[in-house]
């Protein structure tokens, strides 16, 4: 099939089309580059052996989108694409909460503006990136995708739940549409090859690329953000996934949404729903987390393990918006996709590091 990826030279996007092209798929890659750099794709080709052409373009500009999408198309007037994974988006969460207005702006106008561009193209089939987050402070754990969504605690949050509206909402009114909605727990760790990785700007927000910078001398301790919540060890529990196992959930989803024929019309044509939900069968809703939280401390003593380093650390108050515990059911995933995460903490901190050492400064050193 053939794929267009936004947010292609990100974390999550790069190791995605390094996927897709492993099983076969071809990938055009789009980015504004805003939070990311080209050297990923380039490394991505190395890796694979296979072009991925880039266009550097921004997802709220729906003539370069439109233009994108309906580029080389056979000239029987057959769809240039198969459909768009969108990775594109920006993603902190306290720099979401000083800038609102921007976090909206590029993440829900972006995907109206994308949609609009889709539509035009006759390209109706989609795989978002969503989170956990729109599950907000869950009343219990393990989270299934039946528990309701909860309240997030900042703009980036609420922009992923509206998002999920809007594509909700699309596919219920047009069964032609077929969406997936991964909602992804805590994407961690690396490419084996070490080549490409998580690359953050600035103090990274998240824990495992915090470690990886204290590990590799960039940062002096980590800060764990409170040790009285009430957990086994009361350092804040989530489920650790491997970005490898993440990008090929997607894989799954894609080829679930083909080979089901989500989104072809009915006879009817009417949207079908699934039944005793509100949510339409062509816009399914798949967590991608393992199923086991881990805590901080613990994060922390598989990282050491796995570098051999000693990671500093300091107890300091709590992260405003932060929850106790978080880990997903992954049953849904299982049973429909097929799909279940393959690697343990220990891998995923032992590649993480591999990326870190390999790439102390990230793509730019
Ligand atoms: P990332 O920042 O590495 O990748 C996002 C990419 O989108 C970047 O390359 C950025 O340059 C690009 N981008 C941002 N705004 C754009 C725009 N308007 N037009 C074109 N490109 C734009 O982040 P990631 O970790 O790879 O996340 C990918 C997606 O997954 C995001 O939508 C994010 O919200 C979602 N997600 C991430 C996590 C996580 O913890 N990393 C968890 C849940 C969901
Ligand atoms: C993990 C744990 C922290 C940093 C965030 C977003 C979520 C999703 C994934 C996009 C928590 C603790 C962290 C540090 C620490 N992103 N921590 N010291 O908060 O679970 O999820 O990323 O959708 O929306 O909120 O991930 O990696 O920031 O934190 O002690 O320097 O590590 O308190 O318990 P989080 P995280």
């Amino acid at each position: 099939m053939k794929l267009l990826v936004t947010g292609a030279t990100g974390y999550i996007g790069s190791h995605a089309v390094l996927e897709l092209l492993e099983a076969g798929h071809e990938v055009v890659g789009v980015d504004n580059l805003s939070n990311s750099s080209r050297e990923s794709l380039r490394r991505v080709e190395a890796l694979t052996g296979k072009a991925v052409p880039f266009v550097q373009a921004d997802i709220r500009d729906r003539g370069a989108m439109a233009a994108v999408l309906n580029a080389g198309g056979p000239a029987d007037g057959a769809r240039a694409f198969d459909a768009v994974m969108h990775f594109a988006g920006l993603k902190a969460v306290g720099e979401s909460t000083e800038q609102p207005v921007a976090y909206y702006e590029n993440n829900v106008a972006g995907t109206l503006s994308l949609l609009d561009a889709m539509e035009s193209a006759g390209v109706r089939r989609m795989i978002f990136s969503s989170s956990a987050t729109v599950y907000g402070d869950p009343q219990s754990v393990p989270i299934a995708e039946t528990t309701p969504v909860g309240s997030p605690s900042n703009p980036y949050g609420f922009s992923k739940l509206m998002i999920e509206q809007i594509l909700r909402d699309l596919a219920a009114a047009d069964p032609r549409w077929s969406v997936a909605l991964l909602r992804y727990f805590n994407p961690v760790g690396a490419h084996s090859s070490g080549r490409i990785g998580e690359d953050p700007q600035g103090v990274p927000n998240n824990l495992v690329p915090y470690i990886s910078q204290v590990a590799v001398g960039r940062r002096e301790a980590l800060s764990i953000f409170g040790d009285d919540y009430p957990t086994p060890d009361g350092t804040g529990v989530r489920d650790y996934i491997h970005v490898v196992d993440l990008a090929r959930g997607h894989v799954r989803a894609l080829e679930f949404l083909v080979n089901a024929g989500v989104g072809q019309t009915d006879p009817s044509g009417q949207s079908p729903r699934a039944a005793g939900d509100q949510a339409p069968a062509n816009c399914p809703v798949w967590n991608l987390g393992t199923g086991r939280g881990y805590s901080v401390r613990e994060a922390v003593a598989a990282f050491e393990k796995a570098s051999g380093r000693t990671i500093p650390v300091r107890v300091a108050p709590r992260r405003p918006g932060d929850i106790a515990a978080c880990y997903a059911d992954p049953t849904l995933a299982r049973e429909q996709l097929g799909w279940e995460a393959e690697h343990g903490l220990e891998a995923m901190m032992r590649d993480a590091w591999r990326w870190q050492r390999q790439n102390p400064q990230g793509y730019e050193g």
